[in-house]
C-alpha cells in the first residue's frame, strides 16, 4: 500500500493540532490536560488504523478483480491456442498461415468452420469477405476432396492478397476470390450497400453461407443485406454462420432476419467475438 505526500501532511497536521490543543489545555486546566491529550491521541490512532484498514481492503479488491481479469484473458488465449492446434492437426497447411484474430476471424470461429464443413460436406460455399477464413475453408474442401468456395471481397488490395494466399497454398481448385466492390442494392424500398453480385456467377445453390463482411464502418447494419439478397440462392437446407455476434449491429441484424424468415433457426455461439449459427430448414 502506497503512502502519499498528502498522508504525511495529514499526519503532521494532526500532530500539530494535537500539540496545540494540549498546550491550550495545559494553560486552561493545568495537569488535567493529560486527559484531553490522551483522548485526542486515542481518536487519532483509531482514525489512522481505520483508514489503513479501509485502504488495504480496497487494494485487495483491486488485486482480486485484476486477477479475475487476467484469468479470463488467459482462458481466452488458451481457448484460441487450443482451437488453432485442432485446426492445424486436421488441415496440415503446406506453408505457414497468416495471423488470425484482430481484423481476421479468431481461431474459435475458424474451428467452427472446420467442424461444419467436415461434418456437413457442403458442395458450394459463399463467403462475404476474404482472408484467413477463405484459406481455412479451402483447406477443408481439399481435406474432404470436393466442393468450392466463392469469396466476395470489396477491397481490391485484399482480394489480391487472398488470391495470392490461395495460390501459394495450392488451393486454386477449391477457392476463388471475386473482387466485388460495394454498390447500391434495394431491399424493400430501402437502399443498402452490398457486394456487386453482377460480377459473380452464383451458379449453384449455396449450402453454407459465411458472413464476415462488409466491415461495420461501411454502413449501419452492414451485413443485413446478406440474407435478403442471397436467400433465393440458398439450398433448401442450408447453414449460415455470421462472425462478430457480440456486436450490437449483428444482434439487431439477426432479429430483423428472424422477423422475416420463419424457416431459419438461430443459435448464438459464445466465441471470442461471438457468432450466430443459423439453419435454414427445407
Ligand atoms: C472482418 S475482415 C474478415 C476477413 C476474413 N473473413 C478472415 O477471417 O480473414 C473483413 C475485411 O478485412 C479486410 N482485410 C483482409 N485482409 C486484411 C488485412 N491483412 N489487414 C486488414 N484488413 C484486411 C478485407 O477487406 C476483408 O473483407
Amino acid at each position: 500500500m502506497e503512502i502519499k505526500k498528502i498522508d504525511i501532511l495529514v499526519v503532521l497536521a494532526a500532530f500539530a493540532f494535537l500539540t496545540a490543543v494540549s498546550l491550550i489545555a495545559l494553560w486552561l486546566v493545568g495537569n488535567n490536560a493529560i486527559i484531553v491529550t490522551m483522548i485526542l491521541s486515542t481518536v487519532l490512532v483509531l482514525l489512522i488504523v481505520f483508514e489503513t484498514y479501509r485502504r488495504s481492503g480496497r487494494v485487495r479488491d483491486e488485486q482480486t478483480s485484476l486477477l479475475h481479469f487476467a484469468h479470463r484473458e488467459n482462458e481466452c488465449y488458451y481457448r484460441q491456442t487450443e482451437a488453432l492446434f485442432s485446426i492445424f492437426t486436421v488441415l496440415k497447411p503446406l506453408i505457414p498461415f497468416p495471423d488470425t484474430r484482430g481484423w481476421a476471424a479468431s481461431p474459435d470461429f475458424l474451428k467452427k468452420l472446420v467442424e461444419l464443413i467436415l461434418g456437413e460436406k457442403p458442395e458450394y460455399i459463399l463467403e462475404a469477405s476474404s482472408g484467413v477464413s477463405t484459406l481455412v475453408i479451402a483447406y477443408c474442401l481439399k481435406h474432404i476432396g470436393s466442393g468450392r468456395v466463392l469469396s466476395l471481397e470489396h477491397d481490391q488490395h485484399y482480394a489480391q492478397i487472398t488470391e495470392d494466399l490461395i495460390s501459394s497454398h495450392g488451393l486454386g481448385d477449391y477457392a476463388k476470390v471475386v473482387y466485388a466492390p460495394l454498390k447500391d442494392a434495394e431491399i424493400n424500398g430501402k437502399m443498402w450497400l452490398w457486394y456487386d453480385l453482377s460480377l459473380t456467377d452464383i451458379d449453384t445453390p449455396i449450402d453454407l453461407l459465411v458472413i464476415d463482411g462488409p466491415p461495420e464502418k461501411t454502413q449501419r447494419l452492414a451485413r443485413f443485406p446478406a440474407l435478403p439478397l442471397l436467400y433465393k440462392n440458398l439450398n433448401g437446407e442450408s447453414t449460415i454462420i455470421m462472425d462478430d455476434g457480440n456486436r450490437e449491429d449483428e444482434t439487431e441484424i439477426v432479429k430483423l432476419w428472424q422477423g422475416e424468415y420463419h424457416d431459419v433457426d438461430c443459435e448464438y455461439l459464445e466465441f471470442e467475438k461471438g457468432a450466430f449459427l443459423l439453419r435454414k430448414k427445407k
